[in-house]
């Protein structure tokens, strides 16, 4: 037998290299390389290259298909953010950093299952079965069939599926705890988590069960991250928020069974996490409407409308170079708006700290903030509130032009629902409007945004 050899692999991309650096030269993270020994063969079940294959037959694109099968778990938050339930036979990645709800989600999930008489398993490698069993009692779900384990081995896992005889849900918490006896890398190393993920899969598509894996994301790259595994699986979810704060928000980055950029909001309460129906009334609910630096975004994750409020603070710097910081969006997206103000509306900031905050702890990625963010920071600049009947919406080019975006009516009546009187918005666009009470301010480019809002001079003036 030829001599293994030895490889490398970055614990947070996965990139696989011949020798060991400090640094990984594929996602620049540091100290995340860590040898590894690719034993292909020691996966049970993976072909052998000496085995010669058949030839299979080929197919048209046209032609039968069914819907897939779905299991609808009752929490329509998660339903939702999954394109209409569980999948069967489909692998979901819950990514998250530690804390943040995971495990509560799942635990409610196959709770909610197993009362539809479903079979749900739950093996947790994270906690011992008895603290499991503590948050259900705290959930008040310690009657429902949830069939659990505290396990590691992968082995024995793979073998109680295979001795129950028919299972809708598997979960396993989490992923990077598990461990093959025929890999000689440790637990939680790329390698591991990539053969005990391929294994797992493989099971759930041939039996139709539905497999949610957890994926600690880790800043230290100790472990290997979610990240390794994503194209793996049918669907990535991950868990957002704020620890300091009870808002959590599931965000679909991938779906090969429903739409993308769905997000589902949720509580973190006294008995776990609980829906929330209407975000927007949620982050718009601690709005402290006329403090100057305000303005409510009227915006869209995937289907759904949220309006959130933007919040800037523009003071004067006693630093050399100025302090710029964002808190849930894009930093380069506020260095191109500043810019922006700047070359083409005269607002000069270059000798202020600018902060931008997301209000509510969501993460915003649309570039329809834009006019919403330029608003928030013209008006801090000039201390002056902004209307607070007003939403904003609209993409910035580099020219100051306002773009149009899209969904515009989602938007609009989202606003018109919250009790907004009043929408500056992008000027081209046609819009059938007669259903809507709301009156429509366009702006066709930023330096209007700034006449209508009284700041025009501002770069004189202060
Ligand atoms: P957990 O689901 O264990 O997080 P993860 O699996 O992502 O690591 O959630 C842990 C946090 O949630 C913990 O700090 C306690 C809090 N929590 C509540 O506030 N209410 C609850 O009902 C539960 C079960 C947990
Ligand atoms: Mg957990």
């Amino acid at each position: 037998m030829a001599k293994q050899k030895t490889t490398f692999a970055c614990q947070s991309c996965g990139a696989v290299t011949t020798q060991w650096s400090g640094r990984c030269g594929s996602c620049s993270e540091w100290n995340t390389i860590v040898e590894e020994l690719p034993e292909v063969h020691a996966v049970p079940g993976s072909p052998s290259p000496a085995r010669k294959g058949n030839a299979i037959a080929l197919e048209g694109l046209e032609g039968e298909f069914a819907e897939e099968p779905r299991l609808v778990t009752g929490i329509a938050e998660l339903d939702r953010v999954l394109g209409g339930g569980l999948v069967a036979g489909s692998a979901i990645l819950i990514g998250g950093e530690p804390g943040i709800g995971k495990s509560t989600i799942l635990l409610q999930v196959s709770a909610a299952l197993a009362n539809q008489k479903r079979t749900a398993l739950y093996f947790t490698g994270e906690e011992a079965a008895a603290q499991v069993r503590m948050r259900a009692k705290r959930l008040e779900l310690e009657k429902s069939p949830v069939k659990l384990a505290a396990e590691t081995n992968l082995a024995h896992i793979l073998q109680t599926l295979k001795a129950e005889k028919h299972t809708d849900l598997v979960i396993i918490d989490s992923i990077q705890t598990l461990w093959s006896d025929g890999l000689d890398s440790a637990p939680g190393t790329v390698t591991q988590v990539r053969a005990a993920t391929q294994m797992l899969v493989r099971h759930a598509k041939r039996t139709g069960t539905a497999l949610l894996l957890v994926g600690h994301v880790t800043k230290e790259g100790q472990i290997a991250g979610p990240k390794v595994v994503e194209h793996m699986v049918d669907t990535v979810l991950y868990f957002e928020g704020d620890r300091g704060r009870p808002f959590r928000i599931l965000r679909t980055v991938k779906n090969r069974f429903g739409a993308t950029d769905e997000i589902g909001v949720f509580e973190m309460g006294e008995k776990g996490l609980q829906e929330v129906a209407n975000p927007s009334e949620l982050f718009l609910g601690e709005r402290e409407a006329g403090t100057p630096g305000a303005a409510v975004y009227a915006g869209m994750e995937g289907t759904r409308p949220i309006l959130v409020e933007i919040q800037a603070l523009v003071t004067p710097s006693s630093l050399g170079t100025p302090r710029r910081a964002v808190v849930g969006w894009d930093t380069s997206r506020l260095s191109m708006l500043l810019a922006v103000l700047e070359a083409r509306c005269g607002v000069n900031l270059a000798g202020h700290d600018v902060y931008l905050n997301v209000a509510g702890g969501l993460k915003i990625t649309e570039t329809a903030a834009d006019l919403a963010a330029a608003a928030a920071l013209m008006s801090s600049l000039a201390n002056n509130p902004l209307p607070a009947n007003t939403v904003y919406f609209g993409e910035i080019s580099l020219s100051g032009g306002v773009r149009q975006t899209g969904h515009t009516l989602h938007r609009l009546k989202e606003a018109q629902k919250l009790g907004f009187e009043q929408a500056a918005m992008p000027a081209s666009g046609d819009l059938e409007t007669k259903t809507l009470d709301i009156h429509l301010k366009r702006v066709a480019r930023l330096s209007d945004l700034a006449q209508m809002l009284g700041l025009d001079t501002l770069g004189n003036s202060t």
